[in-house]
């Protein structure tokens, strides 16, 4: 049988960078490949020549059996394609609708069909099993929503070759769940499927065969895949052994560095009480929806608490000041990279620079002579991949951009990081040296916590968890006590309240 896609030894440079040499691998009707690598591999590389925004400088794609170029996006959507990018291409201005029908807008006599429009909208929001209203502004979702509204627009377009880049990277357990289904469906319907994933136990569950890429190049292609086969592709994305990629160094903690006092508000309804000691990494675990990232912004001062206070090294922290909290050593790296974090056109020295810049009392003179220096050397311990410091940051692929972001806390000198996701959408190899990083801070008496609703990452790098629920502090398990039924068992609500798998609209 043909193959429904195929990639004829497919090559593309960039400034500085050789993103892909000489890739094939093929893609049949009713297959969901995996498509795996470490961060720069060249993974969303390869889908963007698939979506025609990037053209191969050399080799061709095949769809069924016929060579294609696409020149435009356009194209590749005529030839029946669709990409669920990794960073989402919605517009946040319009509505739920017109982002899903964008570019195949109904008509009636040359107008606007708003009544189709709503009518399809509705239907593929309940394939989906969504309850959005279709008017809704785009904006006023939550990320995973948005998530779910680019895969509602593949949907829609009927596609027979469809590409997932990372779409569970900010969806919740159900939401992933649901997910997962519909690419079942998908492949049952006879279409061929490409799916790229940090995650492994995603892999597994999902992908019949595996594609593993390394520097550009194809370096495994494995017809069957199972949880057996993870060593062997971990090996050949890394190309080493990865044995244990947590590596957790047991170290002896100080006094307390910060105390969180009492502290209630948006997202977070219970007062919080919380201490944590110089030299220690704290995790945060709970689920989408259970107040981390609340907490978070209130501990930060980016959202004015209600009631309660921190206290750093003793002094009380002045209500809803970043500025303060920033002098006094806490940096928060958030969830939301896209939104919150990056500063897209400046270079990613600038981008690692950024919270240095605005602590240093050095003249702007010295301050250029040390900083360069400086962020080179963040981006060397993080090993973010860049053709050059001087590149911007939005060239980057997704991991790096998010090492970019950590190396710009080192760098700023923070004394107590607040992490939240901090891996998400990090290679293996990549989050095992973050967390070498992560130790290495605390070993010279910083303080982290950690939050993330990965069990697995907490279980293995925290030295004590904190859990979640309901914006409230479920309870607090030292490492020698945590297992993973004990953190989920406080991290699920109480039966007869909310059921977090029938309703975590929360996130
Ligand atoms: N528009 C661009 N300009 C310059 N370099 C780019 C551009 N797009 C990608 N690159 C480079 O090409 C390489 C491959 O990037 P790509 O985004 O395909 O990686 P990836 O496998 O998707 O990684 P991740 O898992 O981090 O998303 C990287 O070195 C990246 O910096
Ligand atoms: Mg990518």
């Amino acid at each position: 049988m043909t193959a429904l896609l195929e990639y004829r030894g497919v090559g593309k440079r960039f400034p500085g960078v050789v993103a892909l040499d000489d890739v094939c691998f093929a893609v049949r009707g009713g297959e969901v490949r995996a498509l795996i690598g470490e961060n720069g591999a060249g993974k969303s590389t390869l889908l963007k020549i698939l979506g025609g925004q990037y053209r191969p400088d050399s080799g061709t794609l095949a769809v069924a059996g016929e060579a294609r170029s696409f020149a435009s996006p356009r194209e590749s959507q005529d030839a029946g394609i669709a990409i669920i990018h990794q960073e989402l291409q919605l517009a946040p201005e319009l509505s739920v609708a017109e982002n899903l029908l964008l570019g195949a807008l109904p008509r009636r006599h040359g107008l606007l069909d708003r009544i189709a429009m709503r009518e399809r909208a509705r239907a593929v929001l309940a394939r989906l099993g969504e309850p959005i209203d279709p008017d809704t502004r785009l904006g006023d979702l939550s990320i995973g929503r948005r998530q779910m509204v680019e895969i509602g627009r593949a949907l829609l377009r009927d596609a027979r070759i469809i590409a997932f880049d990372e779409p569970t990277s900010s969806l919740s357990t159900r939401e992933t769940e649901r997910l997962m289904a519909i690419i079942g469906d998908l492949r049952a319907e006879g279409r061929a499927i490409i799916y790229v994933s940090h995650r492994m136990e995603e892999v597994f569950a999902l992908a019949d065969s595996a594609t593993v890429l390394r520097d550009g190049r194809h370096v495994l292609d494995a017809e069957h895949v199972s949880a057996d086969d993870e060593p062997r592709l971990l090996a050949a994305m890394a190309g080493r052994e990865i044995a244990d990629i947590y590596a957790y160094r047991p170290r002896t903690h100080g006094d307390v560095a910060m105390r969180v006092a009492g502290l209630a508000g948006p997202g977070v309804r219970a007062p919080v009480d919380l201490a944590v000691a110089r030299g220690e990494v704290l995790g945060l675990f709970g689920l989408v929806g259970a107040g981390r990232s609340e907490l978070f912004r209130l501990i930060f001062g980016a959202v004015r608490p209600h009631a309660g206070h921190v206290e750093v090294e003793g002094r009380a922290l002045p209500p809803g000041e970043p500025r303060a909290a920033i002098a006094a050593g806490l940096a928060l790296a958030p969830e939301d990279r896209k939104d919150q974090g990056i500063v897209p056109v400046a270079s990613v020295r600038e981008n690692v620079a950024l919270a240095w810049r605005n602590l240093a009392r050095a003249t702007p003179l010295l301050r250029r002579a040390t900083e360069a220096a400086e962020a080179a050397r963040q981006i060397g311990t993080m090993r973010v991949k860049a053709a050059s410091p001087d590149v911007a940051i939005a060239t980057l692929s997704g991991g790096n951009q998010q090492k970019a972001i950590i190396a710009r806390w080192l760098m700023a000198g923070a004394r107590i990081l607040l992490l939240d996701e901090p891996t998400r959408g990090i290679d293996v190899g990549a989050r095992s040296e973050i967390y070498g990083h992560i130790y290495g801070f605390a070993e010279d008496g910083g303080s982290v916590l950690f939050a993330s609703s990965d069990m697995a990452e907490v279980l293995g790098v925290a030295d004590r968890i904190v859990v979640m629920c309901e914006g409230r502090i479920a309870g607090i398990v030292d490492r020698a006590d945590a297992t993973a039924d004990r953190l989920l068992r406080l991290a699920l609500p109480e039966r007869g309240t909310r059921n977090p798998f029938l309703d975590d609209e929360a996130a």
